[in-house]
């Protein structure tokens, strides 16, 4: 097991290159969804710039349940259809809201949020939960974020039993 030093530097194609290989290296031989979850998002909130949260809601019985993540403490239960988490997991498609103030529903757990992607977790044709990553800039994540970000997503779900 490695562990990267230093933040990823270049391009953001580069940098999510980087990412997902040190993503399959923190998930090499370990199975354990929870704690590849955990890795993945410190992984992605200590490596991007200008983030205030990185992290994972899992479904269960139907509800998003706060999973592991890196920033400040955040809401517990959203249901499925509220919030940018709930819309995203219930459309089955991933969001990306330029400015959170202008999301219908959106669900502020850190003020300082601006802008927010969220990913669908989808195993199998079923949804297991969310990827949720926020930032205190506006339009923080454009097509190349939503792109690293969405393989970040499809390697921890190759990675994991869930
Ligand atoms: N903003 C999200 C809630 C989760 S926090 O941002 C961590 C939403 O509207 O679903």
């Amino acid at each position: 097991m490695t562990f990267a030093a230093e933040k990823p530097t270049g391009t953001k194609r580069e940098i999510f290159h980087d990412l997902a290989l040190q993503a399959e290296g923190l998930f090499r031989g370990e199975r354990d969804a929870v704690a590849n979850a955990a890795n993945l998002s410190s992984l992605i909130f200590t490596s991007l710039d200008d983030l205030n949260w990185s992290g994972f809601y899992f479904l269960k019985n139907d509800v998003l349940v706060l999973g592991p993540f890196q920033g400040r403490p955040a809401c517990v239960r959203i249901q499925m259809g509220k919030g940018v988490c709930g819309t995203a997991a219930a459309r089955r498609e991933t969001l990306v809201v330029e400015d959170v103030e202008k999301f219908p529903g959106h669900i502020a757990c850190d003020v300082a949020s601006r802008s927010e992607i969220v990913m669908p977790l989808i195993k199998n044709g079923k949804i297991v939960g969310v990827l949720d990553v926020d930032a205190p800039i506006h339009a923080r994540f454009d097509a190349e974020d939503r792109k690293g970000l969405e393989h970040l997503a499809k390697l921890w779900l190759d990675a994991s039993d869930i």
